[in-house]
């Protein structure tokens, strides 16, 4: 009897002692996953936190770029403005209407470059930030593009001719206006002055022929071209290529359109060469 139930309490305890055991396994393993878990989560967090610094460490850079370049691009418009507004302050009695109307001219244009130069830096930085949203909308295509087209004729004037086609793209999109508009006229805005003896410019719309076509604007200008060694640079703020000679501009546009297309999940190819001219194509996801 005694021995009998011996055998019992050996069994339970057995079993508790098993019990206990695979508890105990089964603590040591939950913990183990709760640390790996956490482990796993902080360095996500540690990862995330490495990105906002390198952001903020670009805008940062950005920002004193600017800073020192703007200081030194302001002062020439600067200049232009204060002189021609001296003129028309003390000599308007003896100018001619037109050479008035010329003078004030010239203080509007440098106003507008001034301003552009500021959008552009306040764009890159909202853009890099993450701080300009997606606010996407329906849009009647070849129209939009083709008021930025006038838009440009209308500043580039008559000594340029740039020529708009839409070969199959779709009539309506859905994409954030600001950001193609930032694309389009940077665009079309740098193969006109990069043209300096007035060459053609073409601005093509279509469809590509992927098994998900995709929106394809394509800018082609018979201009200087981009030098080899400046074409995978030219996308960094302020850079500008070697042969630009005295044609005026900060290098921000390209920058500009970089992050625009990133922003629409797009691409970029450019082809290039000096003296010959430049092709753009941009892709963009059809919505
Ligand atoms: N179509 C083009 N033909 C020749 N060079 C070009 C063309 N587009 C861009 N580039 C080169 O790339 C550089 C960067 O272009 P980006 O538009 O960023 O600056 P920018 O035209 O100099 O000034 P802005 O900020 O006023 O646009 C230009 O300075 C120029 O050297
Ligand atoms: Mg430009």
């Amino acid at each position: 009897m005694q021995s009998i139930l011996d055998h019992t309490q050996f069994r339970i305890l057995a079993a508790i002692f098993v019990l206990t055991i695979v508890g105990i396994y089964h603590n040591i393993t939950q913990l183990f996953k709760t640390q790996a878990d956490r482990i796993r989560q902080l360095e996500q967090n540690l990862k995330q936190l490495e990105r906002a610094l390198l952001q903020e460490k670009e805008l940062n850079t950005i920002k004193s770029q600017f800073i020192s370049r703007a200081s030194h691009e302001f002062r020439t418009p600067l200049a232009t403005i204060q002189t021609a507004s001296d003129l028309l302050k003390y000599y308007s009695h003896k100018m001619s209407e037109e050479k008035k109307i010329e003078r004030i001219d010239k203080i509007q244009r440098e106003v507008k470059g001034m301003t552009n130069m500021l959008e552009e830096v306040l764009v890159i930085g909202k853009t890099e930030s993450g701080k300009l949203e997606l606010q996407p909308e329906m849009i009647d295509l070849e129209s939009f593009c083709l008021e930025i087209v006038e838009q440009t004729r209308l500043l580039a004037g008559d000594k340029y001719q740039v020529i708009f086609e839409n070969i199959n793209a779709p009539l309506n999109i859905a994409i954030d206006p600001k950001f193609l508009r930032q694309i389009i006229s940077n665009l079309l805005s740098n193969a006109i002055k990069y043209s300096p003896n007035g060459e053609e410019v073409s601005f093509t719309i279509s469809q590509t022929s992927d098994r998900i076509p995709r929106l394809l604007l394509e800018f082609q200008d018979q201009g200087i071209g981009i030098p080899s060694i400046d074409q995978e640079k030219i996308f960094e703020h302020f850079y500008r290529a070697h042969n630009v000679g005295m044609i005026s501009g900060t290098g921000l546009g390209m920058a500009i359109i970089k992050n625009s297309v990133s922003v629409l999940g797009g691409t970029i190819t450019l082809s290039s060469i000096e003296n010959k001219g430049t092709n753009i194509q941009i892709k963009l996801p059809i919505v």
